[in-house]
């Protein structure tokens, strides 16, 4: 993948992404939407950044009527992590996927670590499964936030560029691998919450919606301070994505505050246990 052929791959990744949120529909959930264009935004920024950081882990499948699949993946330190996998509805199960995936791997081959958000697609927990991955299953909470439940958050403040160093060792300690040049990708992007006390510290990104993105925290009880600020700083109605088993005080939090539990995916990892007390990103893991 080029710089140019970025904005034919988010095409790809628009139309697999809502063919596969049409397909999985459950029936009480509402109809699947297009990416809107904030989101767009976001994603096109990062792909590039993702482009240029690693040009060896992004990769397009292509005939005559263009680009018909996409990969990208990034390598941070001793970690490799999938970032985005599509390839158009309609050509999907005939071969194309795999080679995608095979030459993004390749980039990783030093790693000792690997982490993927996968979707609820078949064929994706297929081929993560047959490319060594683990897949534990991956929660949401959604629903309309209880105000009234939300404690006073003490100790949470908004973090800058100056806090990268403190992310980046939060990181090691939780999955392996600091951010790295993604804190200043995320910076630009989102918000950053930071709690950094004497009896343990953590950082929160709230997406272009206002929803938590990405947590860490180095204990429990600054991992749940920070997800109850992002909560009382979020809109009304919410997710909270990517929650694994490992990361209970997460659900604590969701249940306490009225949102409703739901299965959705996987976390596929390489050479590493399930990161807690963290809330791994879709995308930048
Ligand atoms: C996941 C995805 C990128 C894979 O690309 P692809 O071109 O479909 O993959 P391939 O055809 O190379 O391989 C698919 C595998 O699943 C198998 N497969 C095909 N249809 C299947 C089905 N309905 N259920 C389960 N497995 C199926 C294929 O036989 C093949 O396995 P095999 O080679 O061991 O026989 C693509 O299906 C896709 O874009 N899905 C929607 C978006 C998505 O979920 N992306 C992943 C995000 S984490």
């Amino acid at each position: 993948m080029t710089p140019d052929d970025v904005p034919a791959a988010e095409r790809v990744s628009d139309e697999g992404f809502f063919e596969l949120d049409s397909r999985m529909r459950r029936t009480h959930e509402p109809a699947a939407e297009r990416r809107t264009d904030p989101h767009r935004a976001v994603w096109l920024e990062r792909t590039r950044h993702l482009v240029r950081t690693d040009p060896g882990g992004c990769w397009v499948a292509e005939d005559g009527t263009g680009v018909i699949g996409m990969a990208t993946s990034f390598r941070r330190e001793t970690l490799w992590c999938l970032a985005t996998y599509a390839v158009l509805p309609g050509r999907q199960g005939q071969g194309i996927g795999k080679p995608l995936l095979a030459a993004a791997l390749q980039h990783g081959r030093a790693c000792t670590r690997g982490m993927l958000s996968a979707s609820a697609d078949p064929k994706a927990a297929r081929v993560y499964h047959q490319a060594g991955f683990e897949l534990h299953p991956q929660m949401s909470m959604s629903g309309t936030v209880d105000r009234s439940a939300i404690p006073v958050v003490e100790k949470v403040r908004d973090g800058s560029a100056s806090d990268i160093d403190l992310m980046d060792s939060l990181d090691r300690a939780t999955r392996g691998a600091g951010h790295g040049p993604d804190h200043e990708l995320m910076l630009r992007t989102w918000r950053l919450l930071v709690s950094d006390t004497t009896t343990g510290s953590g950082y929160a990104y709230l997406n272009e919606r206002g929803m938590p993105a990405l947590l860490a925290a180095s204990n429990r009880r600054t991992a749940t301070r920070l997800l109850w600020a992002a909560l009382a700083e979020g809109p009304e109605r919410t997710t909270l994505g990517h929650l694994t088993p490992a990361n209970r005080w997460a659900l604590d939090v969701g249940f306490a505050s009225r949102l409703e539990l739901q299965q959705e995916g996987y976390l596929g990892l390489r050479g590493m246990k399930p990161p807690a007390p963290y809330v791994h990103s879709g995308a930048l893991l």
